[in-house]
């Protein structure tokens, strides 16, 4: 089961805000009901947004009256500001929106029709290679994880979080397909709880061992000798390597390399925004209040309480050991290592994609 999928000329998805309690395929029929699944949360996780965005404007294209190019393409461009201000700090939104109209405008061909199911296969290629980064990540990040790991987990970055498979959760299905016996300290993740949801939920599910620990438990377990390696996803790295994840992340890396513990990022180089020179430039999303005064449907602040609710920071890049791409693991100096994983991974899809052509 993937977690976004194209089905009947509608946009579906598996309605994470649900999980674990129920589990609900969710349909989208509209750009603009696209971009509130995002926004609401539907879907989550930087490489699954990105691929609801490839649908949104493959569904975009299907929905235009226009019969002819340039007004598609106009529709085009206005689905793509819709669905690319869902959400701000995940860079994957923009990226697979501008691979869509990229593709769009650099396409000429005679029927309009044609153009909409070029950009249906588009969006179903860049979910198939969603799949197939993440496990080429997975296995290079198993790699660097030793025997009877203890590892710690922020957020959820499994199969839910992507397409199908995961990111840092990814390293930890590969030890498992590996037979590297592994345990996972899985951190709550205050306030939405995408540790304790869904993280949990995907672990069990694969039977992988694991704990789950309140948010605070973090540093005594680390201090206390209990974590060999931390490791985390992102919503955007900038060029030279700061890391914008979910918040509660910079943490983790200072009490680390406080306490001589490897960090591990896990991303694919769609995450990678070559245009930000440094995570201070990274847009930061802030979130309702009701994430942080209650929890599921229970109130436990007091009426009227002000809050602050950012929903992701940044961990600067002289706390990674190193950030795990689809391209292999990039090390310090990551204004190097990172652009060189972006070149790569740039020169790969344009391969497969005149491998699809020539098919
Ligand atoms: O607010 P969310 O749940 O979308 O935040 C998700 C995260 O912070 C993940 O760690 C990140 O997107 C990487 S997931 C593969």
């Amino acid at each position: 089961m993937r977690t976004v999928f194209w089905e009947n000329n509608r946009v579906k998805m598996i309605d994470q805000r649900l999980l674990p309690g129920e589990f609900v395929i969710a349909e989208f029929a509209t750009v603009a009901e696209v971009a509130r699944s995002i926004q609401e949360m539907y879907v989550r996780g930087a490489p699954a947004i990105g691929a609801t965005g490839a649908y949104g404007m493959a569904l975009a294209a299907q929905n235009s009256a226009a019969n002819d190019r340039d007004n598609l393409l106009d529709d085009l461009r206005t689905a793509k500001t819709i669905l690319d201000n869902a959400r701000p700090t995940a860079v994957n939104l923009s990226w697979a929106t501008t691979r869509m109209l990229d593709l769009a405008e650099q396409t000429v061909l005679p029927n309009v029709d044609d153009l909409r199911s070029t950009l249906l296969h588009e969006a179903e290629a860049l979910a198939d290679e969603d799949v197939e980064i993440n496990r080429r990540m997975g296995f290079n990040g198993a790699a660097v994880i030793p025997t009877d790991a203890n590892i710690l987990h922020h957020c959820n970055t499994g199969a839910l979080a992507t397409v199908d498979f995961g990111t840092a959760l990814g390293v930890i299905f590969a030890c498992q397909e590996q037979g590297k016996p592994i345990h996972v300290w899985v951190d709550e993740t205050r306030p939405r709880l995408q540790g304790a949801r869904l993280t949990a939920w995907e672990l069990m599910r694969a039977e992988v061992p694991m704990h789950l620990i309140a948010d605070n438990a973090a540093g005594h377990l680390m201090r206390t000798g209990k974590v060999d390696v931390v490791i985390f996803g992102a919503d955007r790295v900038a060029a030279n390597g700061d890391v914008a994840n979910k918040i509660g992340t910079y943490k983790l890396g200072v009490v680390a390399k406080e306490n001589g513990i490897p960090v591990y990022c896990v991303a694919p180089t769609s995450t990678v925004d070559l245009n930000l020179a440094d995570g201070d430039q990274i847009p930061i999303e802030e979130r309702g209040a009701e994430e942080v005064y209650q929890v599921g449907d229970t109130r436990i602040a007091p009426e009227g309480v002000p809050v602050y609710n950012p929903a992701f920071d940044i961990t600067p890049h002289r706390y990674l050991t190193g950030i795990v791409t689809e391209e292999g693991i990039c090390y310090p100096p990551f204004t190097q290592s990172l652009r060189q994983a972006k070149t790569a991974a740039e020169a790969r899809i344009q391969r497969q994609r005149q491998a699809r052509g020539s098919q």
